[in-house]
Formats: C-alpha cells, structure tokens, sequence
C-alpha cells in the first residue's frame, strides 16, 4: 500500500446499534458463539471502504488498567497491505485514549506470522492460557495440521 493511502485510513467505533461484521470476526475466531462470548461487552471498531467493512477489532476491557485485542481480522482480498499493522496501531491509540495503561493480544501458540506481526508491533510475550482451545470450544481446531492446544498471550504497554 502507497504512503499516501495508509495516511487515509481511519477506524470508526461502531455504535451498539449496528450489525456487527461476523464475516470479519470469523476469519480471526472459530464460531460465532465464541464470537458472542465476547463481542456483547467490547468495543468494535471498523475500518471502511465504501460503506462496507473490510477490516475490524474489538476491544475486551479485563480491568480498568488492562484491555485486551480478542479479535483482529483483515478481509482476504486487503490482507497484506499493511492495514494488520495500521489496526494495531490505531487499537494502542484508542486504548491509551480510553485510559488503558496495557494492551494484550492473545493468538494460537502455532500461528507465527500472526506472532511476528504482533513483535514488529512492539508486542511482547506475556504467558500462555493452558488448554485454551481445547476448554472452549465444542470441536478440535486443527491449522496447518496441528490441533491447537493453548493460546500465546503477548502484551504492550502503552503509557
Ligand atoms: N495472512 C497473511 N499474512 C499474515 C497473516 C495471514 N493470515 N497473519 C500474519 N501475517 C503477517 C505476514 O507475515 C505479513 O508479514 P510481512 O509484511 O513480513 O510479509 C504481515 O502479517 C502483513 O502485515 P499487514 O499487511 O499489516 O497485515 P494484514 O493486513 O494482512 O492483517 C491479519 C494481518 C489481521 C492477521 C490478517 O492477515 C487476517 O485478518 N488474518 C486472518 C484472521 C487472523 O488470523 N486474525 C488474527 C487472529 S488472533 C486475534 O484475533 C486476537
């Protein structure tokens, strides 16, 4: 993506109102019950073009200090571009706005290029919720033929 372009993208929070982008979320999350788990009691914040959401995050605050990214996702024909890094940006700049002092990110412990995008981001590692995949949810998840297990917890401060 052209500098000029990064320089006009923009997220909006969406108003509890609006349809909330599933087709977004369920690239980043396995169901949309899990999704529900979630999403009801975060804020979401959308990234448009041309009316229609193409990329999105939400916002879980954990604690008054602590708010955590439970889902990022790009649509496929955007990926790539550069738009995974402008989110995490723009999310450390709208959680330091709310008052937040960290930022966590949590993604299966075999996802490399998800975790490197994150390091790049200036997120670093912070623990492991054990059994995480196999706790919550009904099926197996199996990527790249290896059924996940736990989930990488990685943190930023940002204040
Ligand atoms: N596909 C392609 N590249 C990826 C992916 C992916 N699934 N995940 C991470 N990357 C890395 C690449 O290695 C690339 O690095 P490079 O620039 O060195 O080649 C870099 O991210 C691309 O950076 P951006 O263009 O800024 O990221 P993008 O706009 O593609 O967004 C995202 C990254 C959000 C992970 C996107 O690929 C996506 O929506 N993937 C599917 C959903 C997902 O996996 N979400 C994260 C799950 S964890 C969570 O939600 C808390």
């Amino acid at each position: 993506m052209k500098t000029r372009e990064k320089r006009k993208l923009r997220t909006r929070w969406l108003a509890l109102y609006e349809r909330i982008p599933y087709e977004l979320l369920l690239l980043a999350d396995e169901t949309i019950d899990a999704i529900n788990r979630y999403v009801m009691d975060s804020d979401i914040y959308v990234l448009e073009r041309g009316g229609k959401p193409i990329a999105a995050y939400v916002l879980y605050a954990l604690n008054e200090c602590e708010v955590e990214i439970k889902n990022i996702a790009v649509d496929r024909a955007h990926q790539g571009r550069g738009i995974g890094g402008f989110l995490l940006r723009d999310a450390a700049a709208k959680a330091a706005e709310s008052g937040y002092s960290t930022l966590l990110i949590g993604t299966a412990e075999t996802a490399t290029k998800q975790i490197a995008l994150y390091r790049r981001a200036g997120f670093s590692f912070h623990g492991i919720k054990k059994n995480f995949f196999t706790a919550n949810y009904a099926a197996p998840i199996v990527e790249d033929g290896i059924p996940l297990k736990h989930m990488l917890m990685l943190r930023k401060e940002i204040k």
